[in-house]
C-alpha cells in the first residue's frame, strides 16, 4: 500500500532504554530492547515520513531510510529530541527513559565494604511533559508502560503530559511491552476516544498505531 500523504513529514521517534551512570563500570538502565520504536520508524520511513530516530544504547540495526542518532542518558536523549522539536510534524516517545539517575556519577570505581550501600538518586527531565508544555502544531504521541491500573494511568499521562495520544502496554502480561517481537497495546485519544491493537507482532502493531495517528495530522489521512 502507498502512503503518499506521509511523504516528507517530518517524524521524530524515541527507542529504547537509557543508562544512567554510577562509576565507569555501573549503570541503571531497563530491560527495553528498542524493537517497538524501530519498527515505528521503520514503518513511517517505507511511508515516505522523513524519520529522525533517536535511540538509546540498543543491539538492532537502523531500519532503512531512518536518520539515526545515538544517545546513552536521559539528559542527552532530552538534549537531542529538544533541538528536533520546532521542526517536526509527529513525535513518537516509545524510549522507556530513567526516571531517576544517581545525583552524583563516582569517576572511580566504587570500591565496595560491608556496609549497605545507598546511592542517593534525583529526578531526570520528563521529556514527554516538557514537548506537551511547548507544543504548538506538532503531534504528540507518548507510550505508558504500566503493570497496573493501565486504562487509569494512561489517562493520566494523557492529560498531565499535554499529548494528543498514549499508547499503552502491558509490562507484565507475556507477549506484551518489553523486549519480545509481540505486543498488544490500547491507544488513548484526546478526544476520549479509545482503540484496541490485539495481541501482534511489534511490525503490525506500528501499521496500525501510524494508521491510527494518520487522522491527527494535517494532510495526512
Ligand atoms: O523497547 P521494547 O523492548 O520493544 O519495549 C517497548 C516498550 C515497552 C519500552 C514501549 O512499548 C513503551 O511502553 N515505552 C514507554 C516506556 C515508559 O517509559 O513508559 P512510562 O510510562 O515510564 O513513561 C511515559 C512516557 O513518558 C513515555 O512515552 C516515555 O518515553 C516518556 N518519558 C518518561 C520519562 C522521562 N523522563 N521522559 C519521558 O519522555
Amino acid at each position: 500500500k502507498s502512503h503518499p500523504e506521509w511523504h516528507n513529514k517530518k517524524v521524530v521517534v524515541t527507542a529504547g532504554p537509557t543508562q544512567e551512570v554510577i562509576d565507569p563500570v555501573r549503570f541503571l538502565s531497563n530491560r527495553s530492547s528498542g524493537k517497538m520504536g524501530f519498527s515505528l520508524a521503520a514503518e513511517a520511513a517505507a511511508r515516505g515520513a522523513d524519520v529522525t530516530l533517536v535511540a538509546g544504547p540498543v543491539s538492532l540495526p537502523t531500519p532503512h531510510g531512518v536518520k539515526r542518532m545515538d544517545v546513552v542518558s536521559a539528559e542527552e536523549m532530552y538534549q537531542i529530541v529538544m533541538a528536533q522539536t520546532s521542526h517536526a510534524d509527529l513525535i513518537i516517545k516509545a524510549a522507556a527513559v530513567a526516571d531517576y539517575r544517581p545525583a552524583e556519577t563516582s569517576e572511580k570505581k566504587m570500591k565496595k565494604s560491608n556496609d549497605p550501600l545507598e546511592i542517593k538518586m534525583e529526578r531526570t527531565k520528563d521529556i514527554l511533559m516538557e514537548l506537551g508544555q511547548r507544543k504548538e502544531k506538532t503531534v504528540l504521541v507518548g507510550f505508558a508502560a504500566e503493570s497496573n491500573n493501565i486504562k487509569e494511568y494512561a489517562l493520566q499521562k494523557l492529560a498531565k503530559k499535554n499529548a494528543d495520544v498514549i499508547c499503552a502496554n502491558s509490562v507484565i502480561e507475556a507477549g506484551h511491552g518489553f523486549q519480545g517481537d509481540t505486543n498488544a497495546l490500547t491507544l488513548f485519544f484526546k478526544n476520549g476516544t479509545s482503540a484496541d491493537i490485539p495481541l501482534t507482532s511489534k511490525a503490525d502493531a506500528s501499521r496500525k498505531i501510524l494508521d491510527a495517528i494518520a487522522p491527527l495530522m494535517e494532510g495526512v489521512k
